[in-house]
């Protein structure tokens, strides 16, 4: 039979360089892309699929990602006097959208070794991971695309997108076999950690999203450091692949990296035309301008 789904591993432990110097002293994972936290996306994902225990790799300096998924019972006071119905509400559903734990990761040993610092709150059970930097825009949300395929193949699945030219050495690249029934879901032959272009098996790159079967830790454990001298969890995956079978899977949706400034700004753009409440005007706005 198949397991549900019911913890997501979100790293957050990273010092966002990309991101400098509006970085320096706040996590890249608070920053607001249109009204909310980057981090709050990825929680709202894991949630949207049926997860109910969020785990959060942190590190030094992020502690106010705890304070947001906090009750904040001077505030809410304030808004309840103040008769802020509406806000007051907004704020208490974000500290009840999930039992959110934090465990830390002392040191930047790389996103396999952040994966690792979770094993003993996922304990022996397939799970989640959502890196927030990929803000995945989509009618079904992606993790929750996904456990409906992991319900097909009981296995571990890595979100994938096809990528052009250069830009697969920034990615983990999969090779890729069809399985025949589900045309988005293929078996994965090899992955390699960013590869040079000339190397690279294929355009196919690892977004940040999967669903890993608990074996993963002891091939983490294993490892070697990898690119960038780091502990790769693309490495961990391979390594898998000699006992089980993974697959990636091609979501349906639009990805943005946010953990950079250009993709940032783009998904500022497209997510605040969007947005419910902000876009009509915007639009508007934005139709007056002469760039
Ligand atoms: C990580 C993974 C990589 C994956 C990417 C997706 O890299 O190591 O395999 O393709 O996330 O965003 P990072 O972007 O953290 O360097």
């Amino acid at each position: 039979m198949t397991q549900t789904i019911r913890k997501a591993v979100i790293p957050a432990a990273g010092f966002g360089t990309r991101f400098l110097p509006a970085t320096k002293a706040t996590p890249k994972e608070m920053l607001p892309l249109v009204d909310k936290p980057l981090i709050q996306y990825g929680v709202e994902e894991a949630v949207a699929a049926g997860c109910t225990d969020i785990i959060i790799v942190t590190g030094r300096g992020k502690t106010t990602m705890e304070d947001h998924f906090d009750r904040s019972p001077e505030l809410e006071a304030t808004l309840e006097a103040r008769g802020k119905q509406q806000l007051l509400d907004l704020t208490r559903s974000v500290s009840r959208l999930a039992r959110i734990s934090y465990v830390r990761q002392p040191e930047a040993l790389g996103l396999g070794h952040a994966v690792l610092m979770a094993k003993e709150l996922v304990g022996n059970e397939p799970f989640a991971v959502i890196l927030p930097d990929d803000i995945v825009d989509a009618t079904v949300p992606c993790m929750q695309q996904m456990v409906q395929a992991f319900a097909e193949v009981n296995a571990s699945i890595l979100g994938s997108e096809v990528v052009e030219g250069d830009a697969i050495s920034l990615y983990g690249c999969l090779d890729c076999v069809s399985t025949g029934h589900d045309p988005r879901l293929k078996a994965i032959r090899n992955l390699v950690e960013k590869p040079k272009p000339s190397e690279a098996p294929s355009q196919n790159a690892i977004i940040g999203r999967y669903i890993l079967t608990p074996r993963i830790f002891q091939m983490i454990e294993q490892l070697k450091p990898g690119s960038g001298g780091e502990l790769q969890l693309t490495d961990a995956i391979k390594a898998l692949l000699q006992h089980e079978k993974a697959f990636c899977f091609q979501y349906e949706g639009k990805r943005h990296d946010a953990g950079d400034k250009l993709g940032f700004l783009k998904a500022t753009v497209e997510l605040a035309l969007k947005h419910k409440d902000l876009g009509p005007d915007f639009r508007a706005w934005l139709q007056t301008q002469h760039f």
